[in-house]
Order: C-alpha cells, then structure tokens, then sequence
C-alpha cells in the first residue's frame, strides 16, 4: 500500500468506527460486535505507525489509555457545577411547584421535564470547535479534577462532535453522568471477590473509583459508559452564532438560546452523545407522577443503577426567572424512590467520640443486605434518637438505605424481643481518654422555604434561610487534649488542605510516633523524619512532604472551614469568607456584624466569635502562619451594580414575581423598601393589580407613584427595570 492509499484507507478507517460508534452508543444498535470494532481500530493503529504523519489527536484510535498520571490537575469549572434538592413523595413534590409557582408570575404555566437520575458520577466536558479538550469531576462544585485521558477511554463520549446544518459550536460544555452497568459491577465484585479486595457497595462507587484511577488503562478496563444531559453553550466571553436545528433557537439579546431543557437533550443527541430515553415532557404534575410510578417499575431491571427521576421545568426562561438558592437550582427536584428496607439485630452499640468531642452512638448489627450493599454499622445520631426509636442492644430492627444515603434504623421490632435485650447508657467517662463528659444542647433548624410554605426541620441544612428553634442534648468530652478528637480533626484538617498522600493511618502513625502533636506541625516535616520511620522509603516519604510544599497556599474559605469551627461547615466557611473577605476582619468582627449575613444564623456568629476568642485558637492560627500556610484573600463579590440604590417595587410584574425581582436587587447589591422617601433611588412600576378587591393596594399603588412624582423620583415601567438588571 503507498502513502495515498494508506492516507484513504485511514479515513474509511475512521469513518467507519465512527459510525459503529454511534450505533452502538447513540442508537443502541446491539448486533455491533465488540470484535469487529476492535479490529477496525487495530488496523487503524498500525496503519498510524507507518504514517504517523496521519495522526491526529482525537480520531477514535487514541481512545487507548495513555500514560499514567502522578497526580490529578485541578480545573475551575466555567459554570458552577450545582446539586439537586430533594423530594421523598408526592406531597413534597406539590410542596416544590407551591413555591415555585409563588415565584413566577400568576397563571404561569409550566411544562416538567422528567428524566432518569442515574446513580453515577457527575462530569464535565469540554469541546473547543468540535473537539474534545477536557473533561472534570464535580469536585465542589466550583473546583474539579482533570481526568481528560480517563474518560477519552469512555466509547460513548465523542472525542469530535456531529456538526449541525455545517456548523460547530466554538465552545461547548457538556454534562452528563459517567456511569458503570449494573453486570459489569457484578462482574467486577465476583473478581474483587476472588482477589480478597473490598467490593464496590453500589455502581456510584464502583465508577467513581475507576475515573479517580491515576491510570487510564484500569479505568479503560472497567468499560464506562456516559449519558448527557445538560449542556451550555456558550461562556460569557465567546458568543457564537449557532442555529442548532433541534432547538426552537429563540433570540434573546441577539443571543441565541435553546428553549427548553427537552430541545437540549434532542440537540445533544444530534451532537453524538449518548442521552437516556426514559424521559418524558409533562403537562401537570399528575402526569410527572405517571411517569414516575412507570419507571418505578423498570427500575429493577434497567440496566444501570438510578435512584429517582429528575424532574426540571422545561422551560427555559423560566429556569432562569427561578435561578439557584445555595448550591441547587431551584426549577429542578430530584425524586427519590423509597429506601429499600430489611431487619436485622443489634449486637451492640459502641460510641465514637468526633472532631468536636461529640460522643455518638454507632449501631452495630449482624450483617445484612440493603439496596444492593452489606450493611453493618449505621449512626444512631444522638441519645434522643435512640430514646426516640426505643432501642436497646439486641433489639431486632428495620433499617433502610436508599441507593446513594447511609444506612438508618427506622424502627425496633418490639414484638421480636426475648427479654434479654440491654439498655444503652451513654458512657460516663470518654470511652478514648477517660476525660469528663459535659452535655450541652445543640441547636435544631428550621427552615423557612421561600415564603409562605410550612417550615421544616432539618439538621444543619443549608443554602435556604432559617431560625433556630428546637435543641437537642449532646454529650462532649472535655478533654482538650482527647485523642480521638484530635484524631478526627486532624483527618479534617488534611482532607480539606487536600493532602491526599496522609490517610487516617498514616497520620495516626505519625503522631504515635511523637512527630506530629498539632496539625500544624504538619508543615515541618521533613523527608528525613518520614524516611527513617519502618515501612516508609524514600520515594513514599517524597512525595507526602512534596504535596505538603504545594498545600501551603489556601483559600480564605477552605482555611476557615479546615479550623473546624462549630457549626462552621463548607458553605458557611465560603459565605463567611466572601463577607470579610480577611481573616482579620473576621475575627475582629461582633456577632452582629456576622449575624447580617445572607445565610448565617446566630448559632453560626456566636460560634465564631467564641473561636477568635480562644486563646488555644489564635495560638494555632500564628502557629500555622509561622509553618508556612498562606492564607489567600477571598475575592470580595464584585459591589454589585445597584450598590447603594434603594428600589421600591409596585404592582405587577409580568416576566417575575415581586420575591423574583426583590431577589435580583439584592443580589446586585441594591436595597429595596416598602415606602417611597427622598432615599429611594426608583420607583420600578408594574401594571396595576386590576384585582377589584384590592382597592387598598391601588390606593397604595398609585400613593407610591404620587409620592415618586412629589419626591422627584424616577419610575421605572418593568422594561427598563430589566435592562438595568441584565
Ligand atoms: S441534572 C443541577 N440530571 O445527580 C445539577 N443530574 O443530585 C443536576 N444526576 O450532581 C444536574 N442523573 O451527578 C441531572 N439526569 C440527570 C442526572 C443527574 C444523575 C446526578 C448528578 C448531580 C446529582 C445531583
């Protein structure tokens, strides 16, 4: 064969794989065979050995695993990777469209789109003019992992996209769920099984485990597959003229975008990914229940693992109109279908003393199978809870799991006791260190959903505004100096400055062996220390002070919620940080000044007012400092563009509810009142309610407009007010 003929036979190569491609992925065309692609794809290689002038970087022969990584490269992701909030049933689901509802304009009307949530691994991907450049997990959500070459193994991610009506979008990023079939975890476990390794507890884990493979040839073998279903077309800085023919492009500010979540998965399809077809667009809720009850009953025997149904407004516009409370947005819900259930026995109930000293009762049972994984163990929360519950050791109980939550005890089985069962006594000393033990009481939420609906209460839960108002009672070691509290912190301290290369056991060892008191004596280490210790070599004890240098520099917000702070977790630590901003003006600054922050409660502000107040902290803070840790500023919210103006809102709008465009201003950092004065900056002016009843609030209305005109205040009529807002 001479160099044109190779050149000709590489492109019919590539095409034709491509094309197998999709059938097999896109159009799950089974009577594909493994082998002929394979061998296609060999031929491939080798023709590319002679002709390596013929390569080209993502044509289908370079979905082999490439090199092995030292170590993941962290991206920032463009658009914040988000989660879902949950609903358990039916109520809660009506509970979810009540508040939305109450946030759109009256009598909207709103489409669902219903689509199967895969119990696999959120990623995303990124294609430049077509072609595959890199691909992320989650991380958290702001911040992920590079695992590019892991998921070019993955068949049905295209390394180069369709084109549509001859055109390709500039930039695209795709999200999808990168996921491993239920026979393949099987098959996986049975090996796991033989080779005495732990087996994979669901297939979340099981793929999760393969893409965190530093090398891609293991995670090639584990044959992933990947399902779409998102996309964003374009980052603020690269608008591309595209007319997708799957979407009813709608032009928006010259923009134009796709119309509905349901066209988004049509064109994502037509760009050659793989995108479940369980999925439907419902009129009402009645029929998102429909479908919800029909693939209940699929469930079993689809072929991946899928704990709910995500239920979207289709809508687009009104996607955007509802936006995102706390990390989730607020026009999607994730059902969850009913935890699976089984019995079994407590054998005991030991006590685990955590990072804060809290003493916490551990069930142990006799092992069983839930939901398609061993349990043996679950938290029983509290000393209420077990009063709650009535348990006592040797009790038999139900305990259930859905597929991605742990394990609980949900009720004792009284009628099964043989009157031989215990009482649980909390420990009057600590079962670690033998210090006293104090009770105290830990706050409760409550949290009010936007507006109006019942509060709930949830522990710690955050993202949506709330109030303390019930108090449970918690036991606490006192010991300052209880190792297993230190222990515990120390397992936080490391997990959050990401140094991987320092697990539990590795830490512990370190500290029996006397070279670590504190975490922040961490930051000293040095190779020799490690290198001397047994079963330590050089190359091990390398690496770890290697990755100790690179973790010194850390954001302002991972570095608060490293501290452990009570009630201080990872969004009240990134809320605290864009606040002040510093840690100095963090810790100079009064439970009120932290008590106005959007999100922060008063259990929150007296915490870390309390923190900066204890000596044995501030000591611990110079004494990192002095180790080598920066702290990097946070990066103030940029001063929105209503800085220092006050709105007052009236009448109707028509494109948002009142709570909507109260929400905008806020976040543009702008105020908004009730009455016009000589501070109000405008007047913004919807129609008149036209409501015959509501003669008070015209009077009201039109007193607010009269008190504009007096005052010499502008009024704005509801286009102008979006301009300005967008
Ligand atoms: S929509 C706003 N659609 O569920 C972020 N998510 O609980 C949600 N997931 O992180 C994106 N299947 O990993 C969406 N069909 C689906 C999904 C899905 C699984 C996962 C995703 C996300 C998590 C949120």
């Amino acid at each position: 064969m001479d160099r044109l003929e190779a050149q000709k036979r590489i492109t019919k190569l590539r095409n034709e794989i491509a094309r197998l491609r999709t059938e097999y992925h896109i159009k799950n065309t089974p009577n594909v065979t493994d082998d002929v692609y394979d061998s296609l794809t060999r031929e491939l290689k080798s023709l590319l050995e002679k002709y390596p002038e013929f390569k080209d970087p993502n044509s289908p022969e370079n979905r082999v695993a490439g090199k092995p990584l030292d170590k993941f490269v962290k991206v920032k992701h463009k658009n914040r990777m988000l989660s879902l909030n949950d609903v358990f049933n039916e109520e809660e689901l009506y509970d979810w469209e009540k508040r939305i509802k109450k946030l759109l304009p009256v009598n909207t009307k709103i489409n669902y789109f219903c689509e199967a949530k895969f119990d696999g691994l959120a990623v995303s991907l990124i294609y430049e003019n077509g072609e595959f450049v890199r691909g992320a997990t989650r991380g958290d959500g702001f911040v992920g992992e590079d695992i590019t070459e892991n998921l070019k193994t993955i068949h049905s991610i295209p390394l180069t996209l369709n084109k549509i009506n001859g055109e390709i979008p500039k930039y695209l990023e795709v999200r999808g769920e990168a996921v491993l079939s239920k026979k393949t975890l099987h098959k996986l476990n049975i090996q796991n099984e033989k080779e005495g390794k732990p087996l994979f507890a669901n297939t979340r884990n099981a793929a999760a485990g393969s893409l965190r493979q530093l090398d891609p040839k293991l995670a090639a073998d584990r044959k992933l597959d990947f399902f779409a279903y998102d996309l964003y077309l374009t980052t603020p800085a690269q608008v591309f003229s595209f007319a997708p023919r799957a979407a009813t492009a709608l032009s928006l500010n010259k923009k134009p975008v796709l119309a509905s979540h349901s066209t988004k998965h049509q064109f994502l399809r037509e760009l050659g990914f793989e995108v479940d077809t369980h999925d439907a667009v419902c009129k009402n809720l009645s029929e998102v229940m429909d479908f919800i009850k029909k693939f209940e009953k699929k469930r079993a025997n689809f072929s991946y693992g899928t704990d709910g149904i995500v239920v979207s407004v289709d809508n687009l516009e009104l996607q955007e109109v509802l936006g995102v409370v706390g990390k989730a947005p607020r026009y999607m819900a994730a059902f969850k279908y009913p935890a699976e259930r089984a019995t079994t026995v407590v054998k005991d109930i030991k006590v685990n003393v955590g990072r804060t000293g809290v003493l916490t009762p551990l069930a142990i049972f006799e092992p069983t199978l839930v939901a398609g994984s061993t349990v043996s163990k679950a938290t029983l929360h509290n000393m209420d809870q077990i009063e709650r519950l009535g348990l006592k050791i040797g009790d038999t109980v139900v305990i259930e799991k859905a597929g991605d939550v742990i394990p609980k005890v949900v009720e004792v089985l009284v009628k099964m006791r043989t009157g031989k069962e215990k009482n649980f006594k909390m420990p009057s000393v600590c079962p670690v260190c033998g210090g006293k033990i104090e009770k105290r009481q830990a706050g409760n939420l409550r949290i009010f959903e936007p507006r109006g609906s019942q509060p709930v209460i949830r522990e710690g839960h955050r993202g949506q505004k709330y109030e303390e108002v019930t108090f449970s009672v918690a036991f606490y070691c006192a010991n300052p100096k209880c190792p297993a509290k230190n222990e515990r912190y120390l397992e936080h301290f490391v997990s959050v400055f990401d140094i991987y290369e320092m697990g539990p056991k590795i830490l512990r060892r370190f500290k029996d062996e006397g070279l670590i008191t504190d975490a922040a004596d961490i930051f000293t280490l040095e190779k020799a220390d490690i290198a001397s210790m047994e079963r330590f070599g050089e190359k091990s004890a390398e690496n770890i002070i290697e990755e100790i240098k690179n973790k010194k520099r850390i954001p302002l917000s991972k570095f608060l919620w490293a501290l452990g702070i009570l009630h201080v977790g990872e969004e009240t630590a990134r809320d605290l940080a864009i606040n002040f901003g510093t840690l100095d003006k963090l810790m100079n600054a009064s439970i009120e000044e932290t008590n106005e922050i959007e999100n922060i409660g008063p259990a929150v502000s007296e915490s870390v007012y309390n923190f900066f107040r204890e000596r044995n902290n501030l000591n611990f803070i110079k004494k990192l400092e002095k180790n080598g840790v920066i702290i990097e500023k946070a990066e103030k919210q940029k001063a929105g563009k209503f800085k220092g103006l006050t709105f007052v809102l009236t009448g109707t709008l028509s494109k948002m509810s009142r709570e909507i465009a109260k929400e905008r201003i806020l976040k543009e950092g702008g105020k908004v009142s009730g009455s016009v004065s000589k501070n109000t900056s405008y007047v913004v002016a919807g129609v008149e309610a036209g409501r015959s009843d509501s003669e008070s609030l015209q009077t009201r209305m039109s007193s607010k407009l009269k008190s504009a005109e007096k005052l010499g205040v502008k009024i704005l009529d509801e286009q102008k007010f979006l301009s300005m807002l967008n």
